[in-house]
Order: C-alpha cells, then structure tokens, then sequence
C-alpha cells in the first residue's frame, strides 16, 4: 500500500516507527472513544460502521474504546467488555476490519472503578439507579470515597479483591491477543480504578496498596507486570495515563514522571499521556482546553522518564500534530473528536503538509483514482 519514498521529503508526522513488533507507517492515531453501543460487553454492527470510517483514512494506529476486564468494571451498561467468548469474537471481527487496510489495531483494557454503574453520557452520566431498566451494581475503589456529591459510597477493595481483578486485566490481554489485537492499553486515566489507585484525593489507604507514591502506583505496576508476562515479548504495551489531577493535593506531572519511569522497567513502551478525570468533573488545568493542551505534559513525560509518548487534547490541524511531532514533545499523536467531523485526517493532513504521496495512505483502490482526479 505504502510507496518507497524519500524519509526526507516526507513530514515529521508520517515518519514510520518501529515499537518492538509493530511498525507503525505513521503517526497519527485514532484515540480510544467510548460509543455506548455495546450489547452485554460485546460489538455491535455501529461499531463495524464507526471503526471501518478510521481504517480507510490513512491512520498509523487505532485504538478501541475503553473495555471493561470485568462485567462490573465496564462504566454503563452499553459499555464494552472482553471477560466471555462472543465479546472475544466480536472483537476480533473489529481488529479484523482494521487488519484489512494494513493498519495495527490495539485495544483499551479498563475497569471503571467508582465510575462504573453509570448511565451513558446522553443520559446524563448519573449514577445508575436500581428502580430502573438497568440495574445498579456495587462500585469499588481503592478507598470508599464517592467520586463526589450525589454519586454511591465505593465498596473499598480487600488484598484479594485487588489480586483478583490483576488476574482478570491479565485474563482479558489473552483475549485480546486471541482476538489478534496488535497491542494492548492499559486505561489509568480519567478518574478510573487504576487512576483512584494512583490519586490521594482517591486512595487513602493505609496497606501496600496505598500510602506514599511507593504503594499508590503498586496497582498498576502489579497489573502492567502481569500482563507483560502473558502478551508476546514483541507486541507494544500502552499505558494512558491522567498526567496530573488538575486539583489541589492530586497527582503532580513529577509523580506521573516517576510511575513512568517504572513502567517502563516493567514494560510498557507508550505513555498516552491525558489528564483529569479524578473526581468526574474537569480540574482547573483543564478547564479551558485549547489546541494541543496537553502537550507539554507529553514532552515532560517523554524527556524525563526517557520513553516513547502520545500526545492527546484538541489536536485538531495538521500543522499542529506535525509540529507536535517535529519538536520531539511527542511520539504519536491521538486524536479524538477531530476524528469523527473528518475520519480521514490523516490522509488530509499529509496532503496539507506536502507529503509527497498522500495516497499512497489510502487503499490502493481509493489512492488510484483520487491520484488521477
Ligand atoms: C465520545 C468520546 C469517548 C471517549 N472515550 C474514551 C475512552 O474510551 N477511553 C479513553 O481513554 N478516553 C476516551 N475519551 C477521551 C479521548 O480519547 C481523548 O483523550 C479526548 O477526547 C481528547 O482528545 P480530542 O480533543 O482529540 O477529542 C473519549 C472522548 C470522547 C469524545
């Protein structure tokens, strides 16, 4: 699909790289969105429409939607999951589509912590309520601490309890490598159980699963190890991560620095580095995003923890995520929103940057005609 060409003449931005296994033709990826179209954890036919517009654009890497390792661990009922045999399956016909077109796929493993037994965004994101359709189930978290007025008291985890939801993040990586995902990411972003871990707004624990930074990163750097144990020594591990809290006493971007730098000792190749989350609602260094907001917790991550990173946040022109690319500040670059008003920025984007064959990104049925027009 991809022409030869000249690494000079072609843009910063669709550079190929090279993580372990997994070459990536470029740099621009399709973040992972939550689409609350799931039926009992499992893909639906909205999910072949919605993925199949990002594999013809010309994407580098995808990633899927934030998926429950746990029936409780997904955020509502609509969400997505990978704990049974079907979910296995409809997943492996998403990854499918994306093969296809040459384009890596990997997929988000999560568990929503006191975030779960939510209603979708389009129904307020409220807790759920046990009167109606969808029952309500029992949140945990690292501490019982609701995410904020209005929301249920968590059920604190137990050692076994923790154990054992480590145990189903290494039972869903398997699934996922039978469902022939290129890589996995592990969700410890956005206020959910493995970001409470890491947050003393969240984890007032007094065991080794809380405390000091030392025993607030432990649940992620335990889940991270055991699934770098059970996936193929040359396929890429992921971790987004919420880079700082945004809120007075939360997790700092120096804290983020230092569970970077053991992640990568036990074997993660990319940090997705977000933010927020932590109590629902937006922090104040977030509270007006604008273009490439994050940025530069990317490029502190990547030069202080010396690993591979993905910028994310209102990247929304090609200029941009070249530039984010060119400077160094980021390895990647995920994009949202941008992806759904234009499936195919990428392609438009090296268009707009001069590449010297942007359809060469293209199926060759498509890049054909479109060079012809
Ligand atoms: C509809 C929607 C669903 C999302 N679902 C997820 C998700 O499953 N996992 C995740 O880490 N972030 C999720 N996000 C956050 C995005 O991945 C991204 O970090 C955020 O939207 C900022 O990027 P953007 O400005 O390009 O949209 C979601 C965002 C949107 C708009």
């Amino acid at each position: 699909m991809e022409k030869p060409g000249n690494n000079e003449t072609i843009p910063p931005l669709f550079q190929p790289i090279q993580v372990r296994g997994t070459s990536f033709r470029n740099r621009v990826f399709l973040s992972p969105m939550c689409q609350y179209a799931s039926d009992e954890g499992a893909p639906t036919p909205w999910h072949s429409a919605h993925h199949s517009r990002f594999a013809l654009g010309g994407l580098g890497g995808a990633m899927v939607e934030s998926t429950g390792v746990t029936r409780d661990g997904r955020i509502t009922p609509v969400c997505m999951g990978l704990w049974n045999e079907t979910q296995e399956k409809g997943l492996s016909a998403i990854a499918d589509i994306y093969h296809a077109q040459g384009v890596p796929v990997g997929i988000q493993l999560s568990h929503s912590g006191r975030k779960g037994s939510s209603t979708p965004p389009a129904e307020g994101g409220k807790p759920l309520s046990s009167a109606g359709p969808e029952q309500a189930w029992e949140t945990v978290a690292p501490s019982a601490i609701p995410l904020r007025d209005g929301w249920p008291t968590p059920k604190a985890l137990t050692e076994a309890e923790i154990e054992d939801l480590i145990q189903a993040f290494v039972d869903a990586a398997k699934r996922a490598i039978r469902a022939g995902f290129d890589y996995v990411e592990i969700h410890g972003a956005h206020g959910y159980l493995i970001h409470s871990f890491m947050s003393p707004l969240a984890n007032q624990r007094t065991d080794r699963w809380g405390g000091d930074l030392e025993g607030r990163m432990r649940f992620p750097l335990e889940i991270v190890k055991a699934v770098r144990k059970v996936i193929p020594e040359n396929m890429p591990l992921f971790y987004r991560a919420s880079v700082v809290d945004g809120l007075d006493g939360g997790l700092a971007a120096d804290d983020t620095v230092l569970l970077a730098q053991r992640l990568k000792a036990a074997g993660v190749d990319v940090i997705d580095c977000s933010s927020g989350g932590i109590t629902g609602a937006s922090g104040k260094s977030f509270s007006e995003p604008y273009p490439g907001y994050l940025v530069d917790y990317s490029a502190q991550v990547k030069r202080e923890a010396e690993i591979l990173t993905m910028a994310v946040g209102v990247i929304v022109s090609a200029e941009k995520a070249n530039d984010v690319i060119a400077s160094g500040e980021a390895d990647f670059v995920a994009i949202a929103r941008h992806h759904l008003y234009d499936p195919s920025f990428a392609y438009h984007a090296a268009e707009e940057l001069g590449h010297p064959d942007p359809e060469s990104l293209l199926p060759d049925s498509y890049g054909m005609v479109l060079r012809a027009r």
